[in-house]
């Protein structure tokens, strides 16, 4: 085989943010910035000479032309062997089980997981571990670090790989194992539920719908759901998976999975609704008039999760991102949990998993999973929804009114303000930054500002500090508001606003959340100045 040594230089703009390098689809395409970036990852790890990856992607336009290409790669670095998903398809959780399951050295998926795709859309790509989770920032720093002195990249010189049926190939020297992207991933998920429990839900008249958002989950969701748990034939809806995903912003969440959101609000909607994006990781959850926040989400399973066979010995402890509401605190208070507050991004929950530390985690941004894997699973989440149903015999609005009458409710909302001007963005933050020892004792909009502080995050099993994670401003009475600016935008800036109140009052558990939260949003505006700086009257997308 012949291998050709290509002469580069640094590209900049490779830095990874919240999961890994995400960048529109046209800049991925442009000649070496995907092979440098490849080749920064190699040179990163320390090499994958006589190494194992598992490859695979969530099928978004350059998904394929991007697979072949990291493949020569890989041969041409010496690699033994490559594990890649037929079709070079592989949900993340899929992906993080497979190489937890054939103890490779890591895995590459490539997604922009809930962003849209197509060539004037995005794309992405990023390393896990050995362990299946995300790279944490010591590794994602060196790769970082390999980008900027970057002189040359190994190529093979070879036709495609045959990716198309499951089977064992060769490119060179090494290895390819095409294999059934859902085969192992079924498996787990039949070993951590009840799927009799769930066959006879289904079998008794539960309905369900499931909007798979012409993302990677359609397969997924059309084996485990319909064939193997007997839901009816369309349960599954936008069940192929598209390169552009049907033009649509596979992300699912009351704005963008507005239709299945419509659907389950009106009177005659199903039992069950649930969504899943672009990579398969997140998840939204839907009872007939209820719509279940993420972060509610995490704290009904956390409750509920002995109903399932996986968890039925009870939870180590529970952790959730900063921004995530404290609905889960409560929850794991009564239960004698140790309960972790960590910065978003799924990476930060990886030491807890892997130290036994925690069980469950789940953030506000439609992220729930467990130690199953060491990504957030967006199929686990809903299974473990349908088998807490079939354990408990209720629905979902039953199941979350008494969640909130056993524990109090916490409101919770997030404003997002897309693709803001960086400057005026960083300028609004920088500012409110600086504040911040200013603002207590100050009233705004009716509330008194109790705290106000930058959260930074203490890693209790490596020791290793993370600053910078979003500024907090905690008022009198227990709400709070949390800014943060997104590391996951490929366009300018986005800013995240999180809303948060709690009540026990029996009477004012039922109340809309933007009426619940009107106050706080309006003193956040008072103190941020989010008109004024972003020149918008309302967010893009409320959460
Ligand atoms: C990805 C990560 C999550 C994170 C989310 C939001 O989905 O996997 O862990 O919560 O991005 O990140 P952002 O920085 O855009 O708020
Ligand atoms: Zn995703």
């Amino acid at each position: 085989m012949e291998i050709a040594t290509v002469p580069t230089a640094p590209i900049s703009g490779q830095k990874p943010g919240t999961s890994g390098l995400r960048k529109k689809t046209r800049v991925f395409m442009q000649a070496h910035f995907l092979e440098n970036y490849v080749q920064a990852i190699f040179d990163g790890i320390g090499g994958v000479q006589g190494r194992t990856l598992v490859l695979g992607g969530d099928g978004r336009y350059f998904n394929d032309r991007a697979a072949q290409v990291i493949l020569r790669m890989m041969a041409a670095n010496g690699a033994a062997k490559a594990i890649v998903g037929q079709g070079a398809i592989l949900s993340t959780p899929a992906a993080s089980h497979l190489i937890r399951l054939r103890g490779t050295d890591g895995g590459l998926i490539l997604s922009a997981s809930h962003n849209p795709g197509g060539e004037d859309e995005d794309f992405g790509l990023k390393y896990n571990t050995p362990n299946g989770g995300p790279a944490p920032e010591g590794v994602t720093d060196k790769i970082f670090e390999a980008t900027t002195t970057i002189t040359e990249y190994r190529i093979a010189v070879a036709q495609d790989v045959d990716l198309s049926t499951p089977g064992t190939r060769r490119l060179g020297e090494m290895e390819v194992e095409v294999v059934d992207p859902v085969a192992d991933y079924a498996a787990l998920m039949e070993r951590l539920f009840d799927f009799e429990a769930i066959r006879a839900l289904f079998a008794g008249g539960f309905t369900m719908r499931f909007d798979a958002m012409h993302a990677v989950t359609g397969p997924y969701a059309k084996e485990i759901l319909e064939n193997r748990l007997g839901a009816a034939p369309g349960t599954v809806v936008n069940a192929t998976p598209l390169p552009d995903f049907g033009g649509g912003h596979p992300d699912p969440n009351p704005t963008w999975a507005k239709e299945l959101f419509d659907l389950l609000m009106s009177a005659d909607g199903p039992d069950f609704g649930a969504a899943s994006d672009g990579d398969g990781d997140r998840n939204m959850v839907l009872g007939r008039g209820a719509y279940v926040s993420p972060s509610d989400s995490l704290a009904v399973l956390t409750a509920q999760a002995t109903a399932a066979p996986g968890y039925r010995e009870g939870l180590k402890g529970v952790a959730r991102s900063m921004p995530t509401s404290a609905a889960v605190d409560r929850v794991a208070e009564a239960l004698g949990l140790p309960c972790y507050e960590t910065p978003t991004g799924w990476k930060f929950f990886g030491n807890l998993l892997d130290a036994g530390r925690a069980t469950l985690c789940g953030e506000e941004s439609f992220g729930t999973g467990s130690d199953h894997v060491r990504e957030k699973d967006g199929l686990w989440a809903v299974l473990l929804w349908l088998n807490v149903l079939a354990a408990r015999r209720t629905s979902v609005k039953a199941l979350l009114e008494e969640h909130w009458r056993t524990y109090g409710r916490n409101y919770y909302s997030r404003h997002d303000y897309e693709a803001v001007e960086t400057e005026r963005a960083n300028a609004l933050y920088d500012g409110l930054r600086a504040a911040l020892p200013s603002l207590p004792g100050r009233q705004a909009a009716g509330l008194t500002v109790e705290s106000a502080d930058e959260f930074a995050y203490d890693d209790p099993v490596d020791g290793s500090r993370s600053e910078g994670q979003g500024l907090r401003i905690g008022f009198e009475g227990g709400s709070r508001v949390v800014f943060r600016l997104s590391g996951t935008g490929t366009s300018g800036a986005t800013l995240r606003v999180y809303l948060e109140a709690y009540e026990t009052d029996p009477a004012r558990l039922g109340r809309d959340p933007a009426e619940a939260l009107a106050d706080i949003a309006r003193a956040a505006d008072e103190i941020a100045g989010i008109r004024q700086h972003t020149g918008r009257e309302a967010p893009d997308v409320v959460t």
